[in-house]
C-alpha cells in the first residue's frame, strides 16, 4: 500500500507504512535538529487532531506533516497553516473533488448550497457537522511549532486528508476524496501536489505574501454567519475578513470581534 513518490519541493521524504502520528515523528526528528523533511504515512495509530482531539487515520489515507525551520517572525506562523490549506485544496481541486476552506483550516466538500438555505427538510435542529450543514470535512490541519526569541524554531505542519477511505469508516461529517470522486484518487500526485504547492507558497517572505490573498479565495466562511465557540466565549456574526494573520475578524451585535482559535460553524443566513 506504499505511497512513497518523487517531489518537485526541498523536502527529504520519510515514507512509513504505519505509524502512531506523522507530528509526532516530526517532532522527535525536530528535537534531533533535522529541518525540511516531510513524514508520510499510509495509516496512523495516534493520530492527533485539533484542540487536542483524536484524528481518525486509517489505511488509504493521506497522512502528513511537514518540519520546516523558517526565518521567519513568530507572528508570521499562522501564514504556515492558512499554505497549507490552500494547497490541501488546490491539490483536492486538481484530483477533481471541488473544496473549500473554512476557517481556520478545515477544508470541506460541498455546503454551498445551503448557504443559500436549501438545507433538506427535516434538518432542523440535527447536528450541522452531521447533516452536512456548512460542509462535509475532507482534511485538517495540525501545527505545532517551537520558538527561540521572536523568531520561529521549528515548525510541522500536519495534514491530514481522508483520500481513499469508505464511507463507512469515515467519522460521523466527514467526506473522503474516493467517496466525492466514485473512484480511488492518485494518492503519490495528491501527496506531491499538495506539497510542491505549500513549499512554492512558503518559499520565501515575498511568497509568504501571497499567502492570505490565496486563502481568502478559497474561503467559503467570509461573508458567512459564523458562531465560534473561542477560548473566552462564544462570537456570533457575520465573518468579514481574516486579518492577524490568521484571526478571523467578525462582526457582532456588539461590535467587530478578532477571533484567533477556535471551533467556527458555519450558520444558515
Ligand atoms: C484537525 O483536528 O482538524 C487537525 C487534524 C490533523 C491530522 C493530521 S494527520 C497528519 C498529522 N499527524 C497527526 O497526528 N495529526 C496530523
Amino acid at each position: 500500500p506504499g505511497i512513497a513518490f518523487g517531489l518537485d519541493a526541498p523536502y527529504s521524504v520519510e515514507y512509513r507504512d504505519r505509524i502512531a502520528s506523522t507530528n509526532e515523528r516530526a517532532r522527535e526528528l525536530a528535537g534531533a535538529g533535522a529541518a525540511d523533511v516531510a513524514v508520510v504515512a499510509d495509516e496512523q495509530t495516534g493520530g492527533r487532531g485539533r484542540l487536542d482531539r483524536e484524528w481518525v487515520a486509517p489505511s488509504g489515507g493521506v497522512w502528513l506533516s511537514v518540519l520546516t525551520r523558517p526565518d521567519v517572525p513568530t507572528a508570521r506562523a499562522p501564514l504556515f497553516t492558512l499554505a497549507a490549506a490552500v494547497a490541501t485544496t488546490d491539490a483536492a481541486r486538481e484530483a477533481g473533488v471541488d473544496a473549500h476552506i473554512k476557517w481556520p483550516n478545515d477544508v470541506l466538500v460541498g455546503g454551498e448550497e445551503d448557504a443559500e438555505g436549501d438545507v433538506g427538510e427535516g434538518h432542523d435542529g440535527a447536528d450541522p457537522e452531521a447533516t452536512g450543514r456548512g460542509g462535509r470535512k475532507l482534511a485538517g490541519i495540525l501545527t505545532e511549532m517551537e520558538g527561540e526569541a521572536d523568531r520561529v524554531g521549528w515548525l510541522v505542519v500536519g495534514v491530514g486528508v481522508n483520500a481513499n477511505i469508505v464511507p463507512e469508516t469515515l467519522p460521523a461529517g466527514a467526506a473522503s476524496l474516493s467517496a466525492e470522486r466514485g473512484e480511488p484518487i492518485d494518492r503519490r500526485r495528491f501527496a506531491a501536489t499538495l506539497l510542491e504547492r505549500y513549499a512554492a507558497l512558503t518559499a520565501s517572505p515575498a511568497a509568504l505574501d501571497g499567502v492570505l490573498p490565496a486563502w481568502r479565495e478559497r474561503a467559503s466562511t467570509l461573508g458567512r454567519r459564523v458562531r465560534v465557540e473561542a477560548a473566552d466565549g462564544v462570537v456570533e456574526g457575520t465573518a468579514v475578513d481574516v486579518a492577524g494573520p490568521g484571526a478571523l475578524v467578525v462582526d457582532t451585535d456588539e461590535g467587530r470581534r478578532r477571533v484567533h482559535a477556535g471551533d467556527c460553524e458555519h450558520l444558515r443566513d
